[in-house]
């Protein structure tokens, strides 16, 4: 396992890329497999997740092929109905395949997923859906075992606007007789972007981005080429870092919109954003204000994959700031971390109450999961002197070549060996 050494203090200057999304194109991958032909998805970011994705459909029986970005895949075989569990366990996406291999095969049988350990991640709602589509649920050993040979349109109404399970209905429903509707589905740019994958693939989808999604079922799918979407949390995670680093960034490649939440906050904290349709420049002094209330919320609210990396910058902002998480119960694991580089942190219930300290001096810290370990990333660039990250196999899980990029703009990061 590698880990990352920081020798902080470097202000940051130039454009940043930002790559495909890893939560946009996981369920692209999921999805590919309710057809027999050929999909091939460009802009497809390298990542531990997105290999560990490919590694599961290929023991479903396809095949994937990667050149750079582009990543064709042949799902003409992919006819097993249960993924190993070993498999399973390295990823939550893992979910999303329920509803594509019952959309395929009308039946299928799945270990319960695995992925960040940021909290307890039920699938209740999930299966709730399904069973709305008359798929017939059973749970045993650790498995889930699901009939779908009587699926059929449905009124499926979520208790909360899940992600996962907004995807998976999405998938289950495609190839369903009759009409579905998701009411209080989630309205994350993910969303819209499996609709569009799936409407290029011959579904009849609409209403995606809204609450309110309707699926008329159709017979088959087809092949399809897509181009996946930016990356907002990797956008956001370095438009927060070059707040923090001081300098001036331009995140490139990016889509503003979905960016809004944070651009606000941003802009309370004494930093210029000039903000594009597809870039961000982002220029800060690197002295900043507190944002008085940060509250994690579905879209289009703050995003909780954003919330560790705004708890660095909080650290180091003059005031206090009370950043609560709403989505998931544990995603604090971070506070530890950054205590330890001297930061003034206390949790309590789902809130940590940051009191902003003039400077974090560098350490030796842990990650212990995909967007704690960027918060650290970017505490150790803000920092005095050195920092050395380790488990950075979590950070892998979701920055492309994150390294060279910082390099490239002026920061000091290497990764060793552990
Ligand atoms: C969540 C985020 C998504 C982010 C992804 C990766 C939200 C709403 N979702 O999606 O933006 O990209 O993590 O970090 O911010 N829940 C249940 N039962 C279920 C499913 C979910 O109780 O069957 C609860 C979860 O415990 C959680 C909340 O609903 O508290 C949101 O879950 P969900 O949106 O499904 O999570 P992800 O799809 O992982």
């Amino acid at each position: 396992m590698d880990k990352y050494l920081i020798r902080g203090g470097k202000r940051l200057y130039g454009d940043f890329f930002v790559q495909g999304a890893k939560n946009a194109v996981l369920p692209l991958f999921a999805a590919s497999i309710l057809t027999k032909d050929k999909v091939v998805i460009s802009n497809c970011p390298a990542l531990l997740d997105v290999a560990n994705m490919a590694n599961i459909l290929e023991s479903l029986g396809a095949t994937v092929v990667r050149e750079g970005n582009l990543v064709e895949i042949n799902p003409k075989d992919a006819d097993k109905i249960e993924i190993p569990c070993s498999l399973a366990k390295e990823l939550r996406s893992s979910i999303f395949l329920l509803g594509s291999i019952l959309g395929r095969r009308k039946c299928a049988k799945i270990a319960y997923p695995g992925g960040c350990d940021i909290g307890l991640r039920p699938i209740d709602i999930h299966l709730k859906g399904l069973e709305t589509l008359n798929v017939d649920i059973k749970d045993q050993n650790g498995y889930i075992y699901c009939d779908a040979t009587k699926i059929r349109g449905g009124n499926v109404v979520l208790d909360y606007p899940s992600v996962g399970a907004t995807e998976n209905v999405m998938m289950a429903a495609v190839t369903a007789q009759g009409v579905t509707t998701i009411n209080n589905a989630a309205r994350e740019p993910e969303i819209f972007e499996l609709q569009q994958f799936l409407n290029a693939m011959g579904a009849k989808i609409k209403g995606a981005g809204s609450s309110l999604i309707t699926i008329q079922g159709v017979e088959s799918l087809h092949g399809a080429e897509y181009k996946t979407m930016p990356d907002r949390i990797v956008a956001g995670t370095m438009l927060i870092c070059a707040a923090m680093c001081g300098g001036s960034v331009t995140v490139c490649n990016c889509n503003s919109k979905h960016l809004q939440a944070l651009a606000s906050k941003l802009q309370q904290s004494s930093c210029k954003l000039s903000i594009f349709n597809d870039k961000i420049e982002l220029a800060s002094k690197g002295k900043l204000f507190a944002i008085e209330s940060i509250e994690t919320q579905p879209y289009p609210g703050f995003p909780t994959d954003l919330q560790a990396p705004i708890m660095a910058m909080q650290a180091i902002s003059c005031g206090t700031s009370i950043i609560t998480e709403n989505i998931f119960e544990t995603r604090f694991k971070h506070v530890p971390e950054l205590i330890k580089m001297g930061a003034k942190i206390k949790v309590s219930g789902r809130s940590a109450f940051v009191r902003g300290v003039p400077r974090l001096v560098g350490t030796g810290l842990v990650a212990e999961d995909l967007r704690g370990g960027a918060c650290l990333v970017l505490a150790g660039l803000k920092a005095e002197g050195t920092t050395t990250i380790s488990n950075i196999n979590h950070i892998d899980r979701g920055y492309e070549d994150w390294e060279q990029q910082l390099t490239a703009l002026g920061a000091d990061i290497s990764r060793e060996k552990q």
